[in-house]
């Protein structure tokens, strides 16, 4: 099997200019696409997704588009990272739409395997990321970042890019993957390779993310008190009140702006993700989980 026609229905011709986007689910035929982007020395960049994209995936392709020759989209609903009572099959897809805003934003190869190619019959391996996998969504989450783990592990060995980017709005991901990419060598990308572009925010300040769409218009515009609570902790934690005070402060903000629970809303040391009670001159970063409606929102902001 070769490349399927693409989404728009036309054969694809990839190309950085603007050209058609490819689509395949066949990993033979994504090396070879791979394989001939490569010609001459051209570098590749790869962006994981779970689709159901929104201007933040579309942010990271363009950071890819500036760094790398081509840029290869991956679009997978990984169901290793979803726990028994998450939203697994509730999860958006909408493959021919995602396909249409990578293609308009020069995407030259989107990557969508199936289920059973990702993971066929017999699959036995989990990769697992001990220490910065367990706190914060990791508690709440268990297996969680084995599945992130281990999928992203095979997306850079089946594209074998020269950078892969990552969201900030996943944070703890970022870290994870960093640690896995560096503990296991994937020296392609290179751990340094592994690129985090910052939070993309809607005009009230939300973090962009494709589970906002699960909220009713009341609970969506409650949700913008959740990064305004946290810039309004980090003010007053650089400002010398005490943490565990602001955070306090914080929890209670978002419990009246109609948050029925807060997960976590703790400082960490922003590179292995260990709890801090003060800061300590190390790059710091505040982290929160919180839900609405029962859906859980998760931002996180420098400190210091
Ligand atoms: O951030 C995501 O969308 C996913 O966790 C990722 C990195 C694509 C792995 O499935």
């Amino acid at each position: 099997m070769g490349w399927r026609l693409n989404c728009l229905g036309r054969e694809a011709d990839t190309g950085k200019e603007g050209r058609a986007l490819q689509t395949t689910s066949e990993l033979e035929a994504l090396r070879r696409s791979v394989a001939k982007l490569r010609e001459g020395g051209m570098s590749i960049g790869l962006v994981p997704t779970m689709g159901a994209l929104h201007e933040g995936h579309l942010t990271l392709v363009r950071r890819a588009r500036e760094a790398c020759d081509y840029v290869v989209a991956s679009i997978f609903v990984n169901p290793a990272q979803f726990g028994p009572n998450e939203d697994l099959d509730a999860y958006p897809r909408q493959l021919e739409e995602d396909a249409a805003l990578l293609e308009g934003e020069g995407c030259a190869l989107l990557w969508a395997p199936e289920v059973a190619t990702m993971y066929p019959p017999g699959f036995a391996t989990n990769i697992s990321v001990s220490g910065v996998s367990e706190g914060f969504c990791g508690a709440d989450r268990p297996g969680h970042f084995d599945g992130v783990a281990t999928v992203v592990c095979k997306l850079f060995n089946q594209v074998q890019p020269d950078m892969a980017f990552f969201g900030e709005k996943d944070f703890q991901q970022l870290a994870v993957i960093r640690t896995m990419a560096r503990d296991l060598d994937l020296t392609a990308p290179r751990a340094h390779q592994i690129i985090g572009v910052p939070t993309v925010r809607e005009a009230d300040g939300l973090a962009m993310s494709s589970r906002n769409r699960y909220l009713s218009s009341e609970a969506r515009a409650a949700a913008a008190c959740l990064p305004r609570a946290m810039k309004a902790a980090i003010t007053a934690i650089e400002a010398g009140t005490d943490p565990a005070m602001a955070l306090t402060e914080l929890r209670e903000t978002l419990a009246s702006a109609g948050f029925e629970r807060v997960d976590y809303a703790q400082l960490a040391d922003a590179v292995n993700l260990v709890p801090i009670s003060h800061l300590t001159g190390s790059p710091s970063r505040l982290l929160v989980a919180a839900r609405i409606e029962g859906t859980r929102l998760i931002d996180n902001m420098p400190v210091g």
